[in-house]
């Protein structure tokens, strides 16, 4: 696992887009993509990389990590529509290559295989971006998610409904019960995993998932079981981290040869 702290959330949102970039540009032909605010920095790099630098999705196939259950079709919140709206509208994505489980099917679990089958018959995602929540959740695994869990429904925590109110006017009403969300284990399968978190209210999780025992207690954990990792943090989220010395030392004195 590689951990980079950069000198601010914008800086961190930059790198982690650049990283993304650098798979499709040597031919990645799926990516996974997350929602949230996290990882909404590394979209905006990718679309001016797409503006700017010829960065091409044409034919590149993107799964989402999760959706709620029960929006209807085109909610702003429906993940499916966030992002659309973030990111693959604003770059050369066919519509059909965007892939999200399918929150308002009338067979769930039905619904969560045939999203596996997806992605499995994409051949390997090479490169999942991630966010983490405040609970430690990776996807929507939220803690006591199996290590190995494919993708299904999960109840959402009190905690996550809480923090997620602020996409739903603040309503804590309106956010969803239930998600189908990529498991533990179908996020491990990626060649990849990048995971972005800013701001001081990640700080204990990223400690947690990152230095702590590997727990489905703490689901990003899991990144510590993973051949290739990289946690991008801004001063404020790596606050609780112990081997801060070591992580800058690390990145500093990186080979030249050696990419992220
Ligand atoms: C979103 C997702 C979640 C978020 C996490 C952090 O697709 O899977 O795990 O990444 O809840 O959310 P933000 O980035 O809004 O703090």
């Amino acid at each position: 696992m590689e951990l980079v702290i950069t000198d601010n959330a914008a800086e961190a949102g930059v790198l982690a887009g650049r990283i993304m970039a650098d798979h499709v540009r040597r031919g990645a032909r799926a990516i996974g993509l997350a929602t949230g605010s996290s990882p909404l920095g590394a979209y905006r790099e990718l679309i001016r990389q797409y503006r700017e630098q010829e960065l091409s999705f044409l034919g590149v196939q993107a799964f989402l990590l999760d959706e709620y259950i029960g929006l209807p079709a085109g909610h702003p919140q429906s993940y499916a529509q966030f992002i659309r709206d973030e990111f693959t509208a604003h770059v050369d994505f066919t519509d059909s290559d965007v892939h999200s489980p399918d929150g308002r099917a009338a067979d769930i679990p039905a619904a969560a295989a045939d999203y596996e089958r997806r992605i499995a018959a994409s051949g390997r995602i090479s490169v999942q971006i991630l966010g983490i929540g405040a609970n430690g959740h990776l996807g929507f695994n939220e803690p006591g998610s199996s290590l190995r869990s494919r993708t299904r429904v999960k109840t959402l925590t009190p905690k996550t409904r809480a923090d997620n109110a602020r996409f739903f006017d603040g309503d804590l009403n309106q956010v969803p019960t239930h998600v189908l969300t990529q498991g533990l284990g179908t996020i491990s399968d990626a060649d990849h995993l990048v995971m972005i978190a800013t701001g001081e209210g990640k700080a204990d999780a990223v400690a947690a998932a990152v230095e702590g025992p590997v727990s489905a207690f703490c689901p990003a954990s899991i990144l510590q079981m993973h051949p290739h990792v990289t946690v991008i943090v801004d001063p404020a989220a790596a606050t609780n981290l112990k081997a801060v010395d070591y992580y800058r030392f690390a990145v500093q004195n990186k080979p030249a040869w050696q990419s992220f």
